[in-house]
């Protein structure tokens, strides 16, 4: 049996956002993941897109099944992952992109803020930024199905939520980092990009 942790959401997901991040991050080099969860994310983005250095991160728990995938994969642009709880200590490079998926209805909004707000100390000034997952927009969900999803993380806990876009918008902004684009995606998700500026 493969031993390795497996997210069919990551399978189906993968092919649309590697499309947005073939152009968007085409002029990067250096790329931090936050929250990796199983690794697949990271094995087929760094395959597909062989110029880029891609770092994958997550919360010590999850680094055994990310270095599974990476270990079998054996890709000369993947070190090994790193641990990185949001709220803790980030790692000492300097990375000119970010990448995140599924992330933030997962962190309560205080480790959303904890996130944001450490951007800067690992990015280049001119850093792009592109989050995946479901937004609400102005208070709103955007589909029965995000209601539902909203409804079943609530359950799990109460610091769970799908986030607004003005509200994680306003976090970037106070970052340094400015709206570029927001791009929607299969089964009511969105691809949100920003780039650093000051
Ligand atoms: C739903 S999973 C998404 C995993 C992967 N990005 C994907 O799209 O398949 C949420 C991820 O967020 C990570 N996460 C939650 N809280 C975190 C925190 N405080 N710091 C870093 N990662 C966190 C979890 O460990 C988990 O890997």
């Amino acid at each position: 049996m493969d031993p390795k942790p497996h997210s069919s959401a990551s399978e189906r997901n993968r092919d649309p956002i590697l499309g947005v991040l073939q152009g968007y991050f085409a002029d990067r080099r250096r790329v931090l993941e936050i929250g990796s969860g199983t690794g697949q994310h990271a094995v087929h983005f760094a395959r597909a897109l062989p110029r880029l250095h891609w770092q994958a991160s997550d919360r010590d728990g999850n680094l055994p099944g990310i270095r599974a995938w990476l270990d079998e994969a054996a890709l000369p642009n993947t070190p090994p992952a790193v641990e990185l709880d949001v709220t803790g200590a980030w790692p000492p490079q300097t990375f000119d992109a970010v990448f995140s998926a599924n992330t933030l209805h997962i962190m309560a909004w205080p480790e959303v803020e904890a996130m944001f707000a450490a951007l800067p100390g690992v990015t280049t000034a001119d850093a792009k930024l592109a989050i995946y997952g479901p937004f609400n927009v102005d208070g709103r969900y955007t589909s029965d199905s995000n209601a539902a999803f909203d409804a079943s993380l609530k359950a799990r806990s109460d610091a769970m939520g799908i986030r607004d876009i003005a509200a994680v918008d306003a976090l970037a902004r106070s970052a340094g980092f400015d709206p570029v684009d927001d791009i929607a995606m299969p089964a009511n998700n969105r691809i949100r990009l920003w780039q650093r500026s000051r």
